[in-house]
């Protein structure tokens, strides 16, 4: 017995959400095949597209399977085909696909004998060897689809939220690697009061807007004064990127998870595809290679 499956992209903190909230790309994903085995144990028998490690235990694929696998102790093995189409390093989730991916898979062929909450905790165990802590903003949206609010880690608590019709995202990812891991790692361990007050206000407006599809205060909820004056040093052009997609009416633009991709928020598909073309004119002007996407967000 096997499965294939599709493992969406994702794009989390959403401005103003560092490591809380996260919403679903489904058109843009890795795909993986997940195969029931009598010998028992989690193989990984291939992976194309990108070259990443096959031993379960160095996987993220592998690890969250292998965490799944151990505590329910199925009578049967699984193998498993990744077929990465996200980039490693790319900030769309790429590791969060893979997390949830297997766990997905497995999940479904062993009859769903866990919910979605119990498979983002097992993903959490293969996204922390790729990012080395754990937290679930890629991987709730993963699991659950459109917008998510992760209310805690310890013990965890998903939130599903609305999406207004109309939301559509566009992306540009230029094609340099910044590792999660790094991009944590300049973060201040402390922040001013007056940059919490603004940002948990943020937060708050931005869950009320998507509740009510009041775009005007989606509009005014995207921003993030907490983990953007530090990151975007790492993406080039960034701010003029900002710019220019705001200006061709953006509701909102900020660093997709941890960088180096960038999205914005629009009204409509109309708006969405100016802005998708307001970030490949910054970008063509560079010798940096990029790919843009355009996503309704579901
Ligand atoms: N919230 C995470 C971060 C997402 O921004 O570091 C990337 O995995």
């Amino acid at each position: 017995k096997e499965i294939k499956i599709f493992s969406p992209a994702t794009v989390a903190n959403v401005a103003c959400g560092f490591d809380v909230l996260g919403f679903c790309l489904d058109t843009i994903g890795d795909e993986m095949v997940i195969r029931k085995t009598e010998k028992k144990g989690i193989t990984i028998t291939k992976i194309e597209g990108y070259d990443l490690p096959f031993e379960a235990e160095n996987n993220v694929a592998g690890v969250s399977a292998l965490a799944m696998y151990n505590d329910l102790q199925p009578d049967c093995g699984f193998e498993i085909e990744i077929y990465k189409h996200i980039k490693p390093g790319s900030g769309i989730g790429s590791s969060s696909a893979s997390a949830v991916g297997s766990v997905f898979g497995i999940n479904e062929l062993l009859g769903k004998p866990l919910d979605k909450t119990k498979l983002t905790f097992y993903a959490m165990k293969g996204e922390a060897l790729a990012s080395k802590c754990e937290h679930a903003d890629n991987l709730a949206p993963a699991i659950f689809g459109g917008f998510t609010l992760v209310k805690s880690v310890n013990p965890l608590l998903v939130l599903e939220l609305p999406t207004p019709l109309d939301l559509y995202a566009t992306l540009i990812h230029p094609q340099i690697e910044v590792k999660t891991s790094e991009a944590r790692a300049i973060l201040p361990k402390e922040i001013p009061l007056s940059n919490a007050i603004t940002q948990w206000a943020n937060v708050g407006s931005l869950v009320h807007a998507l509740h009510t599809s009041d775009y005007d205060l989606i509009k005014e909820s995207l921003h993030d004064v907490v983990i953007e004056p530090y990151r975007k040093q790492l993406i080039p052009h960034f701010d003029e990127v900002k710019n220019s997609v705001l200006e061709v009416g953006a509701l909102g633009c900020a660093i997709s998870g941890s960088g180096p991709s960038i999205f914005a928020l629009s009204k409509g598909e109309t708006t969405a595809k100016a802005v998708q073309s307001a970030m490949q004119n910054v970008y063509s002007k560079t010798d940096i290679k990029f790919e843009t996407y355009v996503s309704k967000i579901n």
